[in-house]
């Protein structure tokens, strides 16, 4: 299924290679559920959470059959290569906050990829990217009980050590990995140990409901912002020019007609750099 590819080194990904030297204080220190193959990681913590496992259960796999990313997509993930993770949480917030656990997830990733000596950005809700092209994304699932939260699953997908010619013939101008970005494998291990630290640290301000530092950052690293945008909606599609990011995730976006659109969920494609002004708007015929 997937070609065979010598990566000059080992790195395997196993619960004690992990712990070894963790300096996290509650993430990653109970026993991590570590998988050679699975369908997808999300079901596995999923199962877990429902035996009540607790927050901070952790799933890694070295590679998935059935990664599946936003809107039913499809995540690509080679053995050997990725890093395909899943985390249960019990987050305590009002369901409206849920979203900004993507934009959570998305700078604490970005953070981690920092640490690897690259220069990541975000694209608004879920995906990381470097130099434009994607490198990984975040797949937030939650299940409710009785308007309340009852868990969630936080699912975060890195291409690491992936080569070209693994992601398939029509992505591969989109797609990036951490190797092909930095021009030498990466450590799967010591890139997830920062991963757990930087999320721990993240969704301690998630839980305190300081929403407020974590758009900071997230706007620090946004790359959608400013830009003419396409968002694509479930009935229609919206053009216009994102504006800001509010606490709760929610996308700005400004149309032609100088109305503000308060987007929740959809998929946005970069148009090209615009101004924030709507006088002098992109749209102009
Ligand atoms: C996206 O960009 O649309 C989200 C991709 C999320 C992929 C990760 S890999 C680990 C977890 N298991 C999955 O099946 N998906 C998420």
């Amino acid at each position: 299924m997937y070609p065979s590819i010598d990566r000059g080194f080992p790195d395997k990904l196993s619960s004690g290679a992990v712990q070894k030297g963790l300096t996290t204080e509650w993430l990653g220190q109970q026993p991590i559920f570590c998988f050679g193959v699975v369908e997808t990681t999300n079901i596995e913590a999923n199962r877990l959470a429902r035996e009540g496992r607790p927050e901070g259960t952790l799933v890694v796999a070295d590679a998935q059959t059935k990664g599946r990313g936003r809107l039913r997509r499809s995540w690509v993930s080679p053995p050997g290569t990725g890093l395909y993770l899943s985390v249960v949480l019990r987050p305590t917030c009002a369901p409206d906050r849920f979203p900004a656990l993507t934009l959570t997830a998305g700078v604490a990733t970005a953070a981690a990829i920092q640490q690897m000596g690259l220069v990541p950005q975000l694209k608004w809700p879920n995906d990381i990217l470097i130099s434009g092209k994607k490198v990984g994304g975040i797949l937030t699932e939650a299940v409710f009980d009785k308007k309340q939260i009852d868990f969630a699953i936080l699912g975060i997908g890195i291409n690491v050590n992936t080569a070209a010619e693994e992601f398939p013939v029509s992505f591969r101008n989109q797609a990036t990995s951490l190797r092909l970005s930095l021009g030498k494998p990466v450590s799967r291990v010591a890139l997830l140990q920062n991963l757990l630290i930087k999320f721990e640290h993240y969704y301690g301000l998630f839980s305190e409901g300081d929403f407020g530092s974590i758009i900071h950052s997230w706007s620090e690293l946004d790359s959608t912002l400013g830009r003419e945008v396409e968002v694509s909606l479930p009935e229609s599609r919206l053009l216009g020019v994102a504006e800001a990011v509010e606490p709760d995730g929610t996308l700005l976006v400004r149309d032609k007609t100088n109305r503000l659109h308060r987007i929740v969920a959809g998929d946005v494609v970069h148009c090209r750099t615009a101004p924030l002004t709507v006088d002098r708007s992109p749209f102009t015929e």
